[in-house]
């Protein structure tokens, strides 16, 4: 099988992107599978590499420049000369907006290609953490109370913002650009100072802001693998040693430890599995997503968020979570290839 690797975007997350890639090339079976490389630059540029025969050892190697035979148009890259499919499935493993936003989702559906992974609308969904948390709300799953608002409405009344945040929300609280990953953006404010330092950082990567109470907790992952009648892996828990799980203690400085399973009573875990399987159903996912859990001392399981691309560098939960299940990465790229055609 043909299939066309499509990594980097126009993300805060490309480096994950390339660390997520780099990562497949090194578990995908080339017996088995032709590998296309096809990078999108920071600022948007759509570049194909030569094929892969063999893992790259570096992000570099797979970031492309350009050269003048580069073509313009982007169904180039995918389409031949007689406007047929180069690819037979296109896996991208884009991170973040335009890529796991439903956008080049919905691009692959236009011209008709399968993809590995999440549709348009579970995508669009599962990136806005506003839309994403009302559906939740609507299947019943328990989550940390928030409140959303834009930039026009902080520019209009930030101090009402302030005064409703301290109203309904108790100290700390999490700070969130609503589409975004990776931690990128986020703060804990712990005083109403910190708060507007906190939504000012937001702001930058957004329009729409979330504030979140903050809660005391464990952070416990699971993952979904499948379709219509998806499966669920064992749980893993996340112990970063930083004051939360962010972006540099996410890929950068190697201090999270990752427990595998993690440490929890099966009535937690049960309850774990039923959300995991409700936020798949509400979102409408397909293929493959990461639950994300709080878990309080006295075994109160609220859902923080899914992830529809998660990250698959070599820190990252869902491909050790499917290991220590009874799937292996390789075996693990054949069933999101298997569930994208079949
Ligand atoms: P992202 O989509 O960037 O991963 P998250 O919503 O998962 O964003 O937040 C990133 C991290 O911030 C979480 O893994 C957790 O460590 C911390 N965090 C976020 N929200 C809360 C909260 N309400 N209470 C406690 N910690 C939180
Ligand atoms: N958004 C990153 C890649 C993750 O959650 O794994
Ligand atoms: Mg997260």
């Amino acid at each position: 099988k043909r299939v066309g690797l499509l990594y980097g975007g126009k993300s805060a997350e490309h480096e994950v992107s390339l660390s997520t890639a780099t990562a497949v090339s090194k578990a995908i079976d080339y017996d088995k599978y032709e590998v296309h490389p096809i990078f999108i630059t920071l600022n948007g540029q759509w570049l194909r590499g030569p094929q892969l025969t063999k893992p790259v050892d570096s992000i570099e190697q797979l970031q492309f420049k350009r050269d003048n035979n580069s073509p313009n148009n982007i169904t180039e890259f995918i389409l031949d000369n007689n406007s047929q499919a180069e690819f037979d499935v296109v896996f991208p493993l884009l991170h973040g907006t335009n890529g796991e936003d439903g956008t080049v989702q919905g691009l692959l559906e236009v011209l008709n290609f399968p993809y590995v992974g999440n549709g348009v609308l579970a995508s669009a969904a599962g990136m806005d953490k506003v839309t994403m948390k009302q559906l939740f709300s609507v299947a019943g799953l328990k989550q940390v109370p928030y409140i959303h608002f834009l930039r026009k409405e902080w520019n209009e009344s930030s101090k009402e913002i302030i005064d409703k945040c301290e109203a309904e929300l108790g100290w700390p609280m999490f700070v969130k650009p609503a589409n975004l990953g990776s931690s990128v953006g986020i703060s804990k404010a712990t005083n109403s100072g910190e708060l507007v330092k906190a939504i000012e950082i937001a702001l930058q990567y957004d329009r729409k802001i979330i504030v979140e109470q903050g809660l005391t907790a464990r952070e416990i992952e699971m993952g979904v693998l499948g379709n219509d009648d998806p499966r669920v892996s064992v749980a893993g828990e996340i112990k970063p040693m930083t004051d939360f799980y962010d972006y540099d203690s996410k890929y950068k400085d190697g201090s999270t430890a990752l427990i595998i399973p993690a440490e929890i009573s099966t009535d937690v875990e049960s309850a774990m599995r039923d959300m995991a399987i409700r936020a798949f159903k509400i979102l409408d996912c397909s293929g493959l997503v990461r639950s994300d859990f709080f878990v309080t001392a006295n075994n109160e399981v609220y859902i923080n968020e899914i992830n529809t691309m998660p990250g698959f560098t070599p820190v990252s939960m869902y491909p050790l979570l499917w290991q220590h299940t009874d799937v292996s990465y390789p075996q693990l790229i054949d069933q999101l290839i298997e569930l994208a055609i079949e």
